[in-house]
């Protein structure tokens, strides 16, 4: 499933993203929840990083660190790679379900918008591999949608449903893809952040890898 639900919209996943999801108030956040306490020289991976905009924001604080991109869409990679600092990035080609990088080789691993793209089976995958990658003290940060907690954010829930199909969506919409994370056998579950945007609520979890 490419950035923005449709292929033909990739070129403009950046300008909707800036106009829509608030991205000021939950990307910040983010980079400072991911960097703190981790070490020199430690090892992030942004799986399905799409256009770059979350690992260019953790390169610019911390150029000291190994940052992989990780995406299976290559228009996607194509732009991030274009953008000023890509050149500090590892841009990979490649499956979130079958990441090519050893066990226990990543003290920060990222999710971002993705889970939501992908049915339970394949969320199911993703999380585990997640799992398999990370440090025993290392911590995975996931920003997805959570449950739609009143009328309006339903409405644009389904907006976003409409555009990004259901099979992926709904364990959203029912709150159901948390069960997943322990499931898996990842550890401690925090809920950072909830932010409000035109499409629903978004929530920004920190869960650590055992
Ligand atoms: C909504 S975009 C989010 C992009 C980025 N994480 C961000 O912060 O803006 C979802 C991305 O997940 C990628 N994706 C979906 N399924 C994937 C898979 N199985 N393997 C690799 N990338 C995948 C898509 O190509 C897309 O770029």
């Amino acid at each position: 499933m490419p950035a923005a639900g449709r292929a033909a919209f990739t070129g403009i996943y950046d300008r909707v993203m800036a106009l829509t999801m608030r991205e000021g108030v939950w990307r910040p956040a983010l980079t400072h929840a991911v960097l703190e306490s981790l070490k020199d020289g430690g090892v992030i991976v942004d799986l399905g990083c799409g256009t770059g905009t979350q690992s260019l924001a953790l390169v610019r604080e911390r150029p000291d660190l190994q940052i992989i991109g990780i995406d299976g869409d290559p228009d996607a990679i194509a732009i991030a790679a274009r953008k000023p600092g890509a050149e500090m990035l590892d841009l990979r080609l490649g499956d979130a379900r079958a990441v090519e990088l050893p066990d226990g080789s990543v003290d920060r691993m990222l999710l971002v918008l993705v889970l939501h793209h992908l049915s339970g089976e394949g969320k199911r995958t993703v999380l585990s591999e997640a799992k398999r990658c990370l440090r025993a003290d290392g911590q995975l940060h996931i920003v997805d949608w959570g449950s739609p907690a009143d009328p309006l954010s339903s409405a644009g829930f389904l907006a976003l449903q409409l555009l990004d199909g259901s099979s992926g969506t709904q364990d959203h919409r029912t709150g159901r893809w948390h069960e997943l994370l322990a499931a898996v056998g990842l550890g401690e579950v925090q809920i950072e952040q909830r932010v409000r945007t035109p499409f629903g609520w978004l929530e920004q979890l920190w869960v650590s890898g055992s």
